[in-house]
Formats: C-alpha cells, sequence, structure tokens
C-alpha cells in the first residue's frame, strides 16, 4: 500500500543531498508496505520553484535516476520542506505521471502526496474540468490538488491561511485518506491530515521538548467553510474566511525547556519505521486532524466541530516515545526479512506472554481485557472477523474458545461479514485480529459493530493503529514489526494472544483447570520446541529444492485443529511461492478433493497426534491407495508411519497448541520454494502489507 514521507527544518541547515537522502531513505523504510512507483518533490534553487523526481519500480530506481541528474546537490536550506510517495496504483495504470507528488497544475502551484481513495474524484474532476481545469493523470489524487487551485484562486486577495485552505478542500472529500500538501504560495509550510489512513509526526530538537503534548486548536465558525459544491457566482464572498481565530491553547511544543524556539526536524510519515531512525518522539494524528507545520511549530486542527463547538477527540495529541529500535527492522544476519521473521518466532511468542502468564501460579493476566471479562463471559456470541493470515488464526483457536468459554463462536472474513450485513446486537463480543490494524475490510467492520452496540475487542500487532484505538479493548500482541509481506512471527503471536484469551475467560471454571494447567504447561515448553522446528530448516530448503521444485501445485490437508494450519500453509505458498496450494479438510476428501490424487499430485499431510489422528490415518489411506506419495507432517516417535514415506517429524505438544509448531515447516517451505525461484521473498507480486482499501 503506499507510503508517505515528508521532511521539514527549520533552523537547521541541511544540504539537498542530505535532504534527498532522508526522504529516500524514508521511502524505502517502508518499501515493505508494497508499491509500484516513487516520487518527490523538494525546493528548486530560485523562489517558487519545486523539482520532481519519479520513477516506476523501485526506490532505488528512483536514487538512480536523481543520481543520474544534473541537480545541484551542494545547495543549503536552513528551512524548508519536501514531500515524498511511494504509490501502489488504485487509478490509473503505474507511471511517472500518476506517479505522486501530483500537481495542481504546470507552475506547482500545489503539490500533493496521498494514500488511500477518494471516492468522489470522478464528480470533482467533472466539475473542475467542467470549470477548464486542465487534468493531467488518471488519479484520483489529481482532483484534490486542483480542488485546492480553485478554492485557492475564489480567494480575494488570497489571504487565506494553509491550514483552512486545506480545511475548505478536505471537506468536500469523501472516502479515505492521508495527505501532506506543500505549495509554492506557503514557502516552508506543510499541512497534513488524515481520515482513514494511518500518520503520524516525528519531532526531533537536541534541547529537550518544553511539553509532550501539542494542543487541538478550535478555530473561528467560517474558517474551512465548505465550498458548497462550487456554487460559482460569487465565490470569494462565501470563501474568505479571515485569518483562524484560535480559541483555544496555542501550540507550545515548539519551544525548548528554556522557552525559546529552537531548531527543529519534523517527519511525516505513515508508518513509524519510516522514522524512528531520526527520531523516536512521535505523535500519532487522529482521524479528521489537520496538522500544520510553519516556522518549526506544529498545530493541530480539527476538520470539524461537534455541536457544543468542542472537539470530539482529547484536546491535545500526546508526543510518544517509539519503542522499537532501527535494529527491530533491519535485516540482521537473514537474506530476507521473512527468513528473520519466521526465526523470530521463539522470542516473539515470549513477548507475546511476556508479563501475562505466571507459569507456576497457572495465572493469566490480560491488563487491556481486565475490566471487560465480566461481559465478555456474558456475551451470547463471540464473532471473529480479520482477513488473510489473521484470520486463519483465529480459525485456528476457534475450537479451543468454543471448548473453554462454552459460547458458540464465528469466524468471519472481514469482507464477506460485510457483504452478507450479518445481524449484530449489543450481547455479541467481535474480536477483530489484524497485525497491521490498518486493513480497511477489518476496520469497515469494526465500525459496522460499534454502531450495532456490540462490544469490540482488538488483537492487533500494531500500537496505535486504527483498530487498536476504536476498539474497546484488546491485546497487543506485542510480535514487533513484521515486515515481510507474508505475515508469520505475526500468525504464531496472533494464536498465542488468542490462547490466553480464552485461558483468561475460563479461569472461573473449576472443571476446566486441569485443561487449563496443560495448555499453560504447553506454552512454558513453546520456545524451545519451536527452536528445534528451526532446526529442520535444511531438510525443508531439500524438499523445496527436490521434490517440490518444478511443480504447479501443492495440495495441504490435515483436519480439526490442523485445518487452520493446512490454510495458512497453502496461503504462505501461493503468496510468495507463486504455487497454486490448497488447503484441504481432510474430511472433505471424499467429497471432491479425492479426484486430484494420482501419483502426480504433490500432497502434505499433518498428522500429528491428536483425537482425529486415526481419522487422518484414513484420508493418509485413501490418498496411498491413489498413488499418492504424501509428505507427513508427524510427530517425533510415530513409528505408526510405514518406512519410506516422507516425514516432517515434529515436537509433541497439547492438541489446541500443536498447530503453532505444524505451521513452521510450512512457513519455511513456502520461503524456500520462493527463493528458489528467484521471486521477491519480501514484497511478493500484487500484494501489499497492509491493505488500507476495500
Ligand atoms: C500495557 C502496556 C505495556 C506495559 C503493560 C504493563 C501499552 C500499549 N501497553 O500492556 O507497555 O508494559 O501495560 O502494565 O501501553 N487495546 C485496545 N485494542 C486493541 C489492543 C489493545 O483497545 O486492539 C487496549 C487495551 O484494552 C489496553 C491498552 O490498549 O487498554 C493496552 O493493551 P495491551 O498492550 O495489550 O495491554 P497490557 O498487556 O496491559
Ligand atoms: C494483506 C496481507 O492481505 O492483509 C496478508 O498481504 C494479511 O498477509 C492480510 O494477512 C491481513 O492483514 P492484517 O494486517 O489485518 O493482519
Amino acid at each position: 500500500m503506499c507510503g508517505i514521507f515528508g521532511y521539514c527544518n527549520f533552523l537547521k541547515d541541511k544540504d539537498r543531498k542530505e535532504i534527498l537522502e532522508i526522504l529516500c531513505n524514508g521511502l524505502a523504510r517502508q518499501e515493505y508496505r508494497g508499491y509500484d512507483s516513487a516520487g518527490l518533490g523538494i525546493d528548486g534553487d530560485n523562489p517558487g520553484e519545486i523539482v520532481f523526481f519519479k520513477e516506476v519500480g523501485k526506490v532505488a530506481g528512483l536514487r538512480k535516476r536523481i543520481a543520474e541528474s544534473n541537480i545541484n546537490t551542494s545547495k543549503t536550506f536552513s528551512s524548508q520542506v519536501s514531500i515524498a510517495h511511494t504509490r501502489w496504483a488504485t487509478h490509473g495504470p503505474p507511471s511517472t505521471v500518476n506517479c505522486h507528488p501530483i500537481r495542481s497544475d504546470p507552475s506547482n502551484e500545489f503539490i500533493i502526496v496521498h494514500n488511500g481513495i477518494v471516492t468522489n474524484a470522478a464528480a470533482l474532476r467533472q466539475v473542475l474540468q467542467n470549470r477548464g481545469y486542465k487534468f493531467e493523470s488518471e488519479t484520483d489524487t489529481e482532483a484534490v490538488a486542483i480542488l485546492t487551485k480553485y478554492v485557492y484562486d475564489s480567494q480575494p486577495g488570497k489571504r487565506i491561511t494553509f491550514p483552512s485552505l486545506v480545511k475548505t478542500v478536505l471537506k468536500e472529500l469523501e472516502g479515505s485518506f492521508a495527505f501532506v500538501f506543500k505549495s509554492i504560495h506557503y514557502p516552508n509550510e506543510i499541512v497534513t491530515a488524515r481520515r482513514g489512513s494511518p500518520l503520524l509526526i516525528g519531532v526531533k530538537t537536541e534541547k529537550k521538548l518544553k511539553v509532550d503534548f501539542v494542543d487541538v486548536e478550535i478555530s473561528g465558525p467560517d474558517d474551512g467553510k465548505a465550498v458548497d459544491g462550487f456554487v460559482p457566482t460569487a465565490p470569494n464572498s462565501r470563501l474568505a474566511p479571515p485569518a483562524p481565530k484560535i480559541s483555544r491553547r496555542q501550540s507550545r511544543n515548539y519551544m525548548s525547556e528554556d522557552g525559546m524556539p529552537q531548531p527543529i526536524e519534523f517527519f511525516v510519515a505513515s508508518d513509524a519505521s519510516a522514522i524512528v531512525e531520526h527520531t523516536k518522539r512521535v505523535l500519532y494524528l487522529e482521524d479528521d486532524d489537520i496538522a500544520h507545520i510553519s516556522d518549526g511549530q506544529l498545530h493541530i486542527h480539527r476538520l470539524r466541530r461537534n455541536e457544543s463547538g468542542q472537539a470530539e477527540t482529547p484536546a491535545t495529541r500526546s508526543i510518544e516515545t517509539l519503542e522499537i529500535e532501527i535494529a527491530a527492522i533491519m535485516k540482521g544476519k537473514f537474506d530476507h526479512f521473512m527468513q528473520k521473521e519466521i526465526y523470530e518466532q521463539p522470542e516473539s511468542v515470549v513477548n507475546t506472554m511476556r508479563g501475562r502468564v505466571i507459569f507456576d501460579d497457572y495465572r493469566i493476566t490480560l491488563g487491556g481485557l481486565r475490566s471487560y471479562l465480566p461481559i465478555i463471559r456474558r456475551g451470547r456470541r463471540i464473532v471473529f472477523c480479520a482477513c488473510g493470515t489473521s484470520y486463519h488464526s483465529a480459525l485456528a483457536t476457534q475450537a479451543m474458545f468454543e471448548e473453554l468459554t462454552e459460547i458458540p463462536v464465528s469466524v468471519e472474513l472481514a469482507s464477506d461479514f460485510l457483504d452478507r450485513k450479518t445481524p449484530i446486537f449489543r450481547d455479541d463480543v467481535c474480536v477483530f485480529v489484524s497485525q497491521s490494524g490498518e486493513t480497511a475490510d477489518t476496520i469497515l467492520a469494526l465500525r459496522y459493530c460499534l454502531e450495532r452496540g456490540a462490544l469490540c475487542v482488538g488483537i492487533v500487532n500494531t500500537v496505535g493503529s486504527t483498530i487498536s484505538r476504536e476498539t474497546h479493548c484488546g491485546i497487543h500482541i506485542n510480535a514487533g514489526p513484521e515486515v515481510g509481506v507474508a505475515s508469520t512471527k505475526a500468525y504464531t503471536s496472533q494464536y498465542v494472544a488468542l490462547v490466553l484469551m480464552a485461558l483468561q475467560l475460563s479461569e472461573d471454571r473449576i472443571s476446566f483447570t486441569p485443561r487449563r494447567r496443560a495448555i499453560i504447561d504447553g506454552l512454558r515448553e513453546l520456545p524451545v520446541q519451536i527452536k528445534k522446528v528451526l532446526e529442520l530448516d535444511s531438510t525443508l530448503r531439500e524438499f523445496a529444492n527436490t521434490l517440490l521444485a518444478n511443480q504447479r501445485s501443492l495440495l495441504l490437508m490435515g483436519r480439526g485443529y490442523q485445518h487452520a494450519t493446512c490454510l495458512e500453509g497453502a496461503l504462505k505458498i501461493k503468496e510468495i511461492a507463486y504455487m497454486h496450494s490448497e488447503g484441504i479438510l481432510a474430511g472433505e476428501l471424499k467429497h471432491g478433493p479425492l479426484a486430484l490424487i494420482d501419483e502426480n499430485m504433490p500432497v502434505i499431510i499433518v498428522m500429528t497426534q491428536d483425537s482425529l489422528y486415526p481419522k487422518v490415518q484414513s484420508a493418509f489411506a485413501q490418498i496411498t491407495a491413489r498413488k499418492a506419495q504424501p509428505i507427513v507432517i508427524c510427530n517425533e516417535g510415530d513409528d505408526g508411519i510405514k518406512k519410506g514415506v516422507k516425514t516432517i517429524r515434529l515436537p509433541k505438544t497439547v492438541d489446541v497448541l500443536q498447530g503453532l509448531l505444524n505451521i513452521i515447516p510450512l512457513q519455511l517451505l513456502s520461503y524456500h520454494l520462493a527463493v528458489k525461484n528467484g521471486f521477491d521473498v519480501d514484497c511478493p507480486r500484487n500484494l501489499a502489507k497492509s491493505v488500507t482499501t476495500e
């Protein structure tokens, strides 16, 4: 998905080379989000001049284009603002003209970068074209750039402030977005705003800031008045706001502790990973916030006020300290982020449990759910909603939730849940599982359930993300940043977090004590057992390079808890190895899939020892009778498997946790298949890490 990066320095000398480097690095750090072109806009040599660099493909190509240009890289700016973007095409194919920053006109009066989709862009485009404005790209973003110029041109004396101008424009927009605006009319100023797409601002100073929050400013009633469908007759009189009236406290965060303005740098990004190398002090914008950076000051305005005239969100935005380390988002000794993340799982599952499981007392404490446990226990049913891998983690733990809570549980794909307009009631508990916390389908499902009065719980990796903020309560899985598009460590951490949730919900049931204890003992062993599974890496590479190397298809079968393992394993193989792969419920074999089986069809069958083992043995018999030569994922010491059968032998754990171990060989297998074929493991074609559009 698209990535935004903006950079402002104030009273801090930076030459153009450094500025370009900061921008390209900011984009490169967000590459994992998935994109198809990259661009940036910086100040030229003369006032009112903007220079663009745009390239289809990778940020490395953009860097090359800059290096090959004859731009004077030694020119120094004591203050400037510049913006950059990685685009994932939604309106118009990847091309330099569709690449952001998008301009309002050939003189670059306004340039913007945009994430998300403006759903009424076609109507805006039509109205603006009728007024004589020319469009050069196919993007929805261009309608916004040109609308900005239109509103600006309509002002008497053009006295409107930059944030008021942007506010007026945003009021005309429908859809979801994060924007950064830059203009030759407002040198050294930047305006950035969000609705539905994440945005944060990093603040870097040498001296400590006087306060660690920014006031939200409520401006006068005329400020940013809507354009009213472009009524053209007297545009100026309707749109001429006075200078904004600030009725609340001024922003003070730019001052140092001694009360003096100080040199300062601001970094605007869609993702903390782009900021953390510069500063750990960040401020997350809320939906409908408009941030204005000018003269080293950061002001936050609201797009709308509620009826009582008060801002509906908290009156300040705090400047938080990020806890992620730059090392945590770099590859280290691994060739790919995905590989690194697979290998991190012995630690990431511990991080999910840290401070939450007291093994010796068999006690679970989920701080985020504590005060909501009675409501959840009283719930009529639990509805899980998620997409992709996150959906599989919910599926993997569904049976355990049903067993331990004795509450009916359904697991929904967020998009289908919305398509069906599933009935949701006040006594439902809806659980939203998401690594990024920004997946549009899941967010929309969340808002749908909030409107219907259900208790909404988040299981999220990204602190500060939309789902984390908009749910009533939840659990951060604490797996650390996941960069590879194909989710691995987030899956196992989501799984563990869901196990903890079910255990916590069942703590008052005496009859479940032995079962709960067995699961908690299993969790204690988990990190060591994952390490053991990782030792099978070379065997899996061997399978990928020989047995499965030239296959076009792969079936994975299992039942019970292992159905989710098969679906997730098949998804991994599809995602990064571009190989057709299907997860099949072994119980359904005879109702269709058996027709696919012959000596040429590669099959993996998950046959670890739980109560369904005899039934999976019968599935094994059915496929081998049809000459299949499956690879069997089974437990160490299982001597019921005939000699000569290829096996992947894993440590045994309690049935509800076995899926945590069983998925790891499939993650490794998909990884090696992708590497063998020379595919881009971390950024598979057509996929994005965080899908912020429906
Ligand atoms: C919290 C702190 C953690 C600290 C611990 C010690 C945060 C983010 N976590 O962890 O740093 O070490 O206390 O007491 O500050 N939430 C949602 N929706 C979600 C996820 C979480 O609303 O999708 C809410 C929770 O209900 C909770 C808060 O966010 O109010 C923090 O959740 P979580 O990090 O899981 O809580 P703790 O494990 O208690
Ligand atoms: C995308 C990713 O489709 O979103 C998947 O490519 C991911 O890997 C899915 O599972 C859901 O993402 P999230 O962030 O909501 O867990």
